[in-house]
């Protein structure tokens, strides 16, 4: 295909597309989205996806899971297929973009790429992963469970911050925990996986560079720290008498934070997103104190060695503060570099089209990188503007996603032929 080729998409449809889906909001007072796996808004908008993917010419169908999958077949049915897509939950008090610009985007360029009447060798499959963002504490669930990663059991292991399980968020949704075996995609049937995503980052931004094309995916090491120590009257106990938890999980996250900073690597990144003080009245001394940790590298050898660091030095802070320490294990991914064939057919679409390209890591994880246990996979990224994601500022620019599809498209095209 020449360049202008009409997978060079016009702006405007995916804007209103995206907007919409917006729409779909548990928190709008926010201002910003919260439409998190398996709830109401969540359902409400896999209607809405579906009736894009539908609208597109695609065969849809949601897995037992919740993934939602839009297929269109190629001239060869034997041929592996090319899957391509992301998720359309959202963390807490997100943006619009994360996650859904690489939903919508995958509809868009396949839609264009049939109006400009491509016949691809391979089957082509837009997929809207189901609970990419961690609602259960462990991320990419929907990925997970197509490529057979999750459990019966850990359907009932994971729980919300309310205590809800994902298997009974799953039967609330209309879904049977119990099929969960069902939703495994059947191995050799793809053979390439291509995720258009924001950069959510400022690297793409501060180069002045309109597409990335990503090498490979830090990943977390994930552990819930539990701290115990005696609730005690917040006037009458003397500051020699105490055993104060929170005073020692502050203590560690400043540790954490050091050790992240000055690792190995220079990579590494650790955050405390999560931390719950009980009983969390004024005038008692915290008791106990939970706290999720979040450290990410793509050295995972580093990553290793900072949690490891970290728990020793908390154990070391408990120890003289006179306070209990428990850690359990949330999430391990190890680091996922992407295959050079879909790295190549990026670069070439953006040869194609005559799109600047930065080669780049993901800071952020994403289904890309739980797919990368099964098939051939590799990201595009778009700039995220200031950097700015997980934030109702989050914002990409309409130019620079029209962008992202065009390469997207070609990429596909490639991947397909
Ligand atoms: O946390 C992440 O990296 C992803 O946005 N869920
Ligand atoms: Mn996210
Ligand atoms: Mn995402």
């Amino acid at each position: 295909m020449t360049a202008g080729h009409p997978a060079a998409v016009g702006e405007g449809r995916l804007d209103r597309w995206l907007e919409q889906l917006a729409s779909f909001n548990a928190d709008a007072a926010s201002g910003g989205v919260t439409r998190e796996v398996y709830g109401p808004e969540y359902r409400a908008a896999c209607g809405y996806v579906a009736g894009l993917m539908e609208e597109a010419g695609l065969d849809v169908r949601e897995d037992s899971f919740g993934n939602l999958y839009g297929s269109w077949e190629g001239s060869d049915p034997d041929a592996s297929r090319v899957l391509t897509g992301s998720h359309f939950d959202t963390t807490l008090n997100a943006g619009k973009y994360d996650g859904s610009l690489g939903v919508l985007g995958a509809i868009d360029a396949v839609s264009r790429l049939r109006a400009a009447n491509l016949a691809p060798r391979r089957g082509i499959d837009v997929v809207a992963f189901a609970g990419e963002e961690p609602r259960f504490g462990l991320g990419c669930i929907g990925s997970r469970a197509a490529v057979g990663e999750l459990t019966r059991e850990d359907l009932d292991r994971l729980c919300d911050r309310n205590g809800v399980s994902l298997a009974s968020a799953l039967r609330g949704a209309g879904l049977d925990p119990d099929r969960l075996a069902e939703a495994e995609l059947e191995a050799g049937r793809h053979g390439a996986f291509v995720e258009l995503h924001i950069e959510q980052g400022a690297t793409l931004e501060t180069a002045g560079v309109a597409v990335g094309v990503v090498t490979h995916i830090a990943a977390p090491h994930d552990v819930r720290v539990t701290l115990c120590g005696a609730a005690m009257h917040a006037g009458a106990t003397p500051m020699r008498l105490r055993h104060d938890a929170l005073a020692g999980a502050a203590e560690a996250m400043v540790e954490l934070e050091r050790l992240a900073a000055t690792s190995a690597s220079g990579t590494t990144v650790a955050t405390v997103g999560v931390l719950r003080a009980r009983p969390g009245a004024i005038n008692v001394i915290p008791g106990e104190v939970e706290m999720d940790v979040d450290v990410r590298d793509s050295d995972e050898a580093v990553r290793t060695q900072v949690v490891e660091d970290f728990l020793a030095e908390t154990a070391a802070i408990a120890a003289r503060r006179g306070l209990a320490l428990a850690h359990e294990l949330i999430a391990r991914h190890a680091p996922a570099a992407c295959d050079p064939p879909i790295v190549d057919a990026a670069r070439r679409a953006c040869a194609d089209l005559g799109i600047e390209y930065l080669e780049l890591a993901s800071g952020a994880y994403h289904d890309a990188m739980v797919l990368s246990s099964r098939m051939p996979m590799g990201m595009i990224f778009v700039p995220s503007a200031g950097g700015i994601s997980h934030s109702p500022l989050e914002y990409t620019d309409p130019g620079d996603m029209s962008r992202g599809v065009a390469v997207l498209a070609r990429a596909l095209a490639h991947l397909a032929a």
